[in-house]
């Protein structure tokens, strides 16, 4: 089975502008289809590493040696790029969530489709999986995870069936039991949507996804050099309004300063508006249908 089919592929790295000899980081290699598509576009003096924390994607790693894949999580690409003698870069790009290949393999308990153990690590070394999420949080915390993440609105009544399941009766520990507990939640004609809202909300905490999107756009302005670009592919809307966020002030909350001509002291200029996939490619890759690219350059 295909590993991943990259989504928004030209588009977003087009949007890179790569200069043939400049230095470029894939943060989310998976299957290494922008990797690619970077590298196909690079010089002998070029550069490209890639980040992914997800063992699997180490089996995809580029035989070229303009390429470096780096085993960690993107929240320290400072730190690895320094390791590795880079402190400046050309271009960054992200295609962030989960791979195909991590929802199609139902032991990873990602896919709504199989019966499997609650796990949703994409680094399968954290500790934090879906059964600690579903087994040991509190009330109060799993509420606010299934309404933040998931935007369920019945996540108040959702968290006390759970809380009162694993209390009552025995611990959540497969897909099949969470189904069953939630079936009330679970009617027929929105199973599927419903399921994956629960699903999508419990994998975001796992991987602690908004924390770790937070500190990685943080340090992304000082690694560019200056005209350096941003090219990121979002796939929840939470992600967008942060990316969206942060590339117009600098930051996630509140407005920036302003300069003696009124203007925002901001790192970044956005390039382009909202770019979303053609009708063409959602046809061919559903998993495309929510994406959005967004575009930066270093002023
Ligand atoms: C949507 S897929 C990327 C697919 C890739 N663009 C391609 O063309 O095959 C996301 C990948 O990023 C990895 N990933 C997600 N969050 C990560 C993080 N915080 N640090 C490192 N890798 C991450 C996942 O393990 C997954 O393999």
């Amino acid at each position: 089975m295909e590993y991943h089919n990259p989504v928004l592929l030209k588009e977003s790295v087009d949007g890179l502008n790569v200069k043939p000899d400049g230095i470029y980081v894939d943060v989310t290699f998976g299957g290494g289809g922008h990797s690619k598509e970077i590298l196909s576009r690079l010089n002998e003096n070029g550069k490209l590493y890639a980040f992914d924390q997800d063992i699997d994607a180490l089996g995809n790693a580029l035989d070229d040696s303009r390429f470096t894949l780096i085993h960690e999580n993107f929240r320290f690409i400072k730190r690895f790029l320094r390791f590795h003698g880079v402190k400046k870069v050309d271009g960054i790009l992200a295609d962030f969530g989960v791979s195909s290949h991590q929802f199609d393999v139902a032991e990873r308990g990602f896919s709504t489709r199989f019966e499997a153990d609650l796990d949703m690590r994409m680094n399968q070394n954290n500790t934090l999986s879906a059964f600690n999420v579903i087994n040991e949080y509190e009330e109060e915390q799993l509420k606010n995870v299934l309404f933040q993440y998931g935007e369920l609105r019945a996540a108040p009544a959702m968290a006390r069936l759970v809380v009162e399941y694993r209390e009552n009766e025995e611990p959540i520990v497969t897909s099949d039991q969470l189904k069953k507990v939630l079936g009330k939640f679970l009617p027929p004609r929105h199973a599927n949507k419903v399921l994956a809202q629960i699903y999508q909300a419990i994998r975001i905490e796992v991987n602690q996804e908004i924390e770790v999107l937070k500190e990685f756009l943080l340090q992304t302005p000082e690694l560019l050099n200056d005209n350096g670009r941003l090219s990121f592919i979002s796939y929840h809307s939470l992600e967008d309004r942060l990316v969206k966020r942060f590339i117009r002030n600098g930051m996630f909350e509140g407005e920036p300063e302003r300069d003696m001509f009124g203007n925002f002291e901001v790192p970044l200029k956005k390039v382009n508006g909202l770019i979303v996939p053609s009708k063409e490619e959602i046809k061919v890759n559903n998993r495309a249908r929510s994406a959005k690219l967004r575009l930066a350059e270093k002023k």
